[in-house]
């Protein structure tokens, strides 16, 4: 039987797009998950960044049928606090053990930024199988995943810093990505505008892009 995080792994899989928010009120938060949702993302990660975030991770867990986690973790105190809104996946900018270890106490998916193999073997000893990789662009991309990927090929990666629609297709083709990260679908400004319509357009695009570079072994049989 698969554990809690597992079903979390298999849905960020298959969401392929985790949109990164910023979010600045709270309030806006339900509408933000429909308006994803509606353009066809039913996942978000949403930073800590603002105080609003641990509001609006509690907003969107209302949500049936929508994956919420959040994101700049950097505590196991923030992890309780991500944990008791109702977050399902807990990703940091960078590896520290305490944050992986108190998600793992929660049941939730650990997803820490990793950027050298220094870190990557040091997230493979905590038992991990996912990371973030961060920032994905400055740190070299693709390329530096598949380097990264050769004495580790269990371990699969969510890239995120970066990524955006002239680049999304080279990483998404490469089996060792789990799926990327982005803000280029929920500006920060149009969610504080409350321009969700927008955003439902930006998701949908995003995700008709996806589709039409969907890789043969991925699609469906
Ligand atoms: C992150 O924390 O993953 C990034 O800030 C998202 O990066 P982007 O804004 O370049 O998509």
């Amino acid at each position: 039987m698969s554990t809690p995080s597992e079903l979390v792994v298999d849905r960020i899989e298959r969401a392929r797009l985790v949109p990164v928010v910023v979010i600045d009120d709270a309030n806006h938060a339900l509408a933000l998950a429909e308006a994803l949702s509606a353009g066809g993302i039913r996942c978000a990660e949403i930073t800590l960044r603002t105080s609003a975030g641990i509001g609006a991770i509690a907003a969107m867990a209302e949500l049936d049928g929508f994956t919420v986690g959040a994101g700049t973790v950097l505590s196991p105190e923030d992890v309780d606090a991500c944990a008791d809104a109702g977050a399902e996946f807990i990703v940091s900018p960078g590896l520290d053990a305490s944050v992986v270890a108190r998600s793992q106490q929660r049941g939730l998916l650990a997803l820490p930024g990793i950027a050298t193999a220094t870190e990557l073997q040091a997230a493979a000893r905590l038992g991990l199988r996912e990371v973030k990789f961060f920032p994905a662009d400055r740190l070299g991309g693709l390329g530096t995943i598949i380097a990264l990927s050769a004495p580790f090929p269990g371990m699969r990666f969510m890239p995120s810093g970066g990524v955006n629609v002239d680049n999304v297709g080279d990483y998404l083709a490469h089996p060792s990505i789990l799926a990327v990260g982005g803000s280029w679908m929920v500006p920060r400004s149009m969610i504080a505008a409350g321009d969700f319509d927008a955003i439902t357009h930006l998701a949908a695009d995003a995700m008709a892009l996806v589709a039409s570079l969907q890789s043969p072994e991925r699609q469906p049989a």
